[in-house]
């Protein structure tokens, strides 16, 4: 029963300087990049580094700045191990070690090479075979370890495998991989963005559609919110109706008895009154406090409904709180037909009734 120090975990620390020198010594474990050295994925498990442990040791042991990393358990093979193979077979290969019984250990420092396993004899031909790339698996990956210097088998791994190893790799979950090999993603994917015309073009057409949709959504804002900008930013000018209000001709109103009330531009606040000689205009608005009063034919009166002031139909108040007679506008005749202009007054406490433009001869 004898006992070897087997690989069951190993990494890269940060500071490689691509110098190959893993790779050679390891070239299944592994692979130097342009800018970096990753761990293969196939790599990532004991049992792929159980039988290419030695090489494992080898390329930390020749790694110039100590960057290589793993850890290891003794284990003891079994006594199915045969002897060195029979002169002529010309290669000694490992087989499956015996359960482990030492606890893990982690090698900061790549320790010294041990004697090579406990080897069973294989034949010629099945190596023959492993080394053309077809037979045991298990004989070519431990025909890789004894070749790890750059023999024809790991030349011959080099030419098929290295292609779907990296292939592996990249389809493996960025977040599984060690360290170093997130970084060689990120490293090669930017360089293949830089070189690849297609994704530069894609990139392109991206920001050109969302400079599109910026555009459009500012000029749409624009068509929705420029009327009311345009408003905002003008000055705060009150436009006023016309004042002015064509009322018809002088003689409908003058053929009006006296004491009579024309309620037909009540809606543009005026009463058309006839009195004993002269046709005018009354404001409808209360002297009071502003409400409309009714015109009352039956009691000929204006009434107030909200303080109960009353006016003759000549507009002077003779009843309730309001202290002052209705307002008259000022009228005139234009082309045969009255117009009242109702930006001019007149007050009858002021004496302005009979002021010239208060009335209209009947
Ligand atoms: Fe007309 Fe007061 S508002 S009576």
């Amino acid at each position: 029963m004898a006992s070897k120090e087997i690989v069951t975990r190993v990494w890269i620390e940060p500071g490689c300087i691509v110098c190959d020198a893993c790779e050679t010594a390891s070239p299944t474990v592994f692979h130097v990049t342009d800018d970096t050295c990753v761990i293969r994925p196939e790599a990532l498990t004991p049992d792929f580094l159980k039988p290419i442990s030695e090489s494992v040791v080898d390329a930390a042991a020749e790694c110039p700045v100590d960057v290589i990393k793993f850890e290891t358990v003794t284990a003891e093979v079994g006594d199915e191990v045969a002897a060195p193979a029979e002169a002529g077979a010309g290669v000694v290969v490992a087989v499956a070690p015996a359960p482990v019984k030492a606890a893990a250990k982690s090698h900061d420092k790549p320790v010294p090479k041990q004697a090579e396993p406990v080897a069973a004899a294989v034949s010629k031909e099945a190596v023959q075979a492993s080394m053309a790339g077809g037979g045991d698996p298990a004989i070519q990956a431990l025909l890789r370890a004894a070749t790890a210097r750059g023999g024809s088998a790991g030349i011959l791994r080099k030419a098929s495998e290295i292609p779907e190893s990296v292939q592996a790799m990249k389809r493996q979950n960025p977040s599984q991989l060690p360290p170093d090999a997130r970084q060689a993603k990120v490293v090669e994917a930017a360089q293949k963005s830089k070189q690849n015309p297609d994704m530069q073009r894609r990139a392109f057409v991206g920001g050109a559609a969302l400079a599109v949709g910026w555009v459009t959504f500012g000029v749409g804002t624009g068509v929705a919110c420029g009327p009311a900008f345009l408003r905002f930013m003008m000055p705060n000018v009150l436009e006023e109706p016309d004042p002015r209000v064509r009322v018809g001709k002088l003689q409908r109103y003058a053929e009006m008895a006296p004491g009579e009330v024309n309620e037909d531009f009540k809606s543009q606040g005026i009463w058309m009154i006839r009195t004993e000689d002269r046709v005018a205009a009354l404001n409808i608005i209360c002297t009071h406090l502003g409400c409309i009063p009714n015109w009352l034919p039956n009691d000929r009166k204006f009434k107030c409904p909200c303080h109960g002031s009353g006016y003759q139909p000549d507009g002077i108040n003779f009843e309730g709180p309001t202290p002052r007679p209705l307002e008259r506008f000022r009228v005139y005749v234009e082309d045969g037909i009255i117009v009242v202009d109702k930006s001019k007054k007149y007050q009858y406490e002021l004496g302005q009734w009979d002021m010239p433009g208060s009335y209209l001869e009947a």
